[in-house]
C-alpha cells in the first residue's frame, strides 16, 4: 500500500533518462511530474512533450500533478502523452465533477490536490469519484521547501473518511525526518524530490523512506 514516488522536478533535466532509470532501478513505485504554468504558481516547469518522452523510457506509472490554471484545456494532451494519474487543483475549477469525468473518459485515473490554505469541504462530496487526493505540505511552486506540519490534520481526516484502500498522496518537504509523522497520520503515497534526487545513494534513500513509512503506517491508531 505504501508508494514512494520521486518527483522529477529535482532530477537533472539534461540527464533525465538516466535519472529516471536510476530511481526505477532503485525501486520507485511511480514517477511524479510537476507541471507548472507561471499563473497558478510562480514557476514554469514541464509540459506535454516531456511527459511524452518520459513515457517512452520507463514502465513506471506517471503521476502528473497539474499546477495550472484552466486544467480542462490540458487534460486531453497530458492523457494522450501517457499519464496514468492526472491530479488537478480544486482551487482552479468550479466543476470538479466534469473534469473528473473527462479524465476518466480518457482512460486515466483522476486525483485532486489541495493547497495548504484550502480546506477539504469541497472534497467530501466527490471523494467516491476520485482515485487519489493529493495533500500539499508546501505552497506549490518549488522543490526543497520545509514541510508545514500544521497540515497533518487533513491526512487524518481523509484517512478517517475515505475507503480503506484509498490513495492519500502527500507532496512537499517529505524526507527521512518528516515521513513518519505523515505516514502515522494515514498517508500512503509519498512524493519526494530533494530527498531522493538530492541523495548520493538513490536506492538507500528510497529504501529508508519506504521503511519509515511502512513502520509508521502500520503502527498508526486504527479506525474504531
Ligand atoms: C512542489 C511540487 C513538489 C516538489 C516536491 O510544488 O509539487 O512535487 O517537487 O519537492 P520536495 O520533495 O523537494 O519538497
Ligand atoms: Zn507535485
Amino acid at each position: 500500500m505504501i508508494k514512494i514516488v520521486p518527483s522529477i522536478l529535482s532530477a537533472d533535466f539534461a540527464n533525465l533518462g538516466r535519472d529516471i532509470k536510476r530511481v526505477e532501478d532503485a525501486g520507485a513505485d511511480m514517477l511524479h511530474i510537476d507541471v507548472m504554468d507561471g499563473h497558478f504558481v510562480p514557476n514554469i516547469t514541464i509540459g506535454v512533450p516531456v511527459v511524452k518522452s518520459v513515457r517512452k523510457v520507463t514502465r513506471l506509472p506517471l503521476n502528473v500533478h497539474l499546477m495550472i490554471a484552466e486544467p480542462e484545456k490540458y487534460v486531453e494532451p497530458f492523457a494522450r502523452a501517457g499519464s496514468d494519474i492526472i491530479v488537478f487543483h480544486i482551487e482552479v475549477t468550479d466543476r470538479p465533477e466534469d473534469l473528473i469525468a473527462g479524465i476518466r473518459e480518457l482512460g486515466v485515473k483522476p486525483g485532486i490536490s489541495v493547497n495548504p490554505e484550502t480546506g477539504l469541504d469541497r472534497i467530501w462530496g466527490i471523494l467516491d469519484k476520485l482515485d487519489m487526493v493529493l495533500v500539499m505540505f508546501v505552497h506549490p511552486g518549488f522543490a526543497g521547501q520545509a514541510l508545514m506540519h500544521e497540515i497533518v490534520w487533513k491526512v487524518k481526516e481523509l484517512r478517517k473518511r475515505a475507503p480503506e484502500d484509498f490513495d492519500i498522496e502527500v507532496d512537499g518537504g517529505i524526507n527521512e525526518k518528516t515521513i513518519s509523522e505523515i505516514a502515522g497520520a494515514g498517508a500512503n503515497v509519498f512524493v519526494a524530490g530533494t530527498a531522493i534526487f538530492g541523495s548520493p545513494d538513490t536506492a538507500a534513500a528510497i529504501r529508508t523512506l519506504r521503511q519509515k513509512a511502512e513502520e509508521a503506517f502500520e503502527a498508526r491508531p486504527q479506525k474504531a
